[in-house]
């Protein structure tokens, strides 16, 4: 078992996968925690009070360790009026269907950091994990401080070198595979595109911190492979999308169902790249009509909360990894139980 991950004394060398924007219940992280894996809060798309208030849900419920996971911020992209325009145009058939009326879009996109941290930092959890780039010094040396354990998320060699370098304890290795978002650095990079299995390779050799193998792990097997070729610990999100205790809406869940989810990424919900089970909204949306992260993932958010309302799968972020095969629809504890089962 990996090392840092050992002084939390976990059962498992699991990490269940901080999923913002609902999946990521206050019951999931308690059942992936109190299961003996490292229960995680997606706190995202969260203020500083949303964020006390899960800790003390999920505290209530567990005094086993678990994780908050933030989106590590960069300078806010300049939205231009007629980028506005263009994104309101091509979307605005949707809204019709929807019954929504035209936005008023306006600046900040995403919730104030500091405060998001002030929280964490209020709630020290075990570990804090991030995603997106590198912490900054000033928030790092505060984190060690308070005692949690830091984890990092690369998508290439280079960035988990940088992610070393920051002072990171584990870097979590996410493969093209994996559901939700890239983590890449620069939201405004082409994707590398490298598989779990490359990325593990090429970056064993060049880093010292523990790895956390991410993407498209599914069954026993899976686990196994990655432990067996060197990663300390796996990260799963998509096999626990469908457990009971998971807050994935009934549209998504039914579009979950099925041996064979076909994924692909796409910036068209948010700006960034992200890897969801192909829908209307993803395969119809003009790439031209998009705007940077996280501008278009505000710009979007009352079609996707309308879409969910309204039942329909069609205009819903359904993220979720390349891993085939039906989802387990039974309690998070007995998936992890079936996981590690001799
Ligand atoms: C619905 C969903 C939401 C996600 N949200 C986050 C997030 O908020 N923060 C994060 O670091 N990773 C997030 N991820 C990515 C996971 O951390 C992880 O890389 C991925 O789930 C691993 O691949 P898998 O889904 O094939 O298991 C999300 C994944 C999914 C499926």
């Amino acid at each position: 078992m990996l090392d840092p991950l050992a002084k939390l004394g976990l059962k498992h060398p699991l990490i269940v996968a901080p999923m913002a924007g609902g999946p990521s219940s206050p019951e999931l992280v308690i059942a992936s925690s109190a299961s003996g894996a490292l229960g995680s809060i997606g706190a995202a798309y969260s203020g500083q009070a949303a964020i006390t208030e899960f800790v003390e849900k999920v505290r209530a419920g567990t005094e086993r360790p678990f994780a908050i996971n933030l989106f590590i911020q960069h300078p806010q992209p300049r939205i231009e009026a007629a980028m506005v325009e263009r994104a309101l145009a091509a979307t605005a058939k949707y809204r019709a269907e929807l019954d929504l009326p035209t936005p008023q879009f306006v600046a900040p996109y995403e919730e104030n950091f500091a405060q998001q941290f002030e929280a964490v930092l209020k709630a020290k959890p075990a570990v804090l994990s991030f995603v997106f780039g590198v912490l900054p010094a000033e928030h790092m040396r505060a984190a060690r401080k308070a005692g949690m354990l830091i984890i990092g998320t690369a998508t290439t060699p280079a960035e988990a070198e940088a992610l070393e370098e920051s002072g990171v304890d584990a870097i979590t290795l996410q493969g093209f595979e994996a559901g939700g978002h890239r983590g890449i650095f620069d939201p405004g990079a082409p994707d590398s595109e490298i598989g779990l299995h490359d990325l593990l390779t090429q970056t064993l050799p060049r880093v010292k911190v523990p790895l956390i193998a991410a993407g498209g792990i599914m069954t026993a097997a899976d686990i196994r492979s990655a432990l067996t070729m060197g990663a300390g610990a796996v990260q799963m999100g998509t096999a626990f999308l469908a457990t009971s205790e998971a807050g994935t809406s009934a549209p998504y869940r039914s579009a979950l169902q099925g041996q064979e989810r076909i994924t692909r990424t796409t910036r068209a919900f948010s700006g960034r790249f992200a890897r969801g089970i192909e829908n209307r909204f993803m395969n119809e949306v003009d790439a031209a009509a998009v705007m940077p992260f996280p501008a278009q993932n505000k710009f979007t958010r009352d079609i996707r909360g309308a879409s969910a309302a309204k039942g329909s799968a069609d205009f819903l972020s359904l993220w979720a990894g390349t891993g085939k095969g039906e989802l387990w629809q039974g309690s998070a504890s007995d998936l992890i139980e079936k996981l590690f089962v001799n």
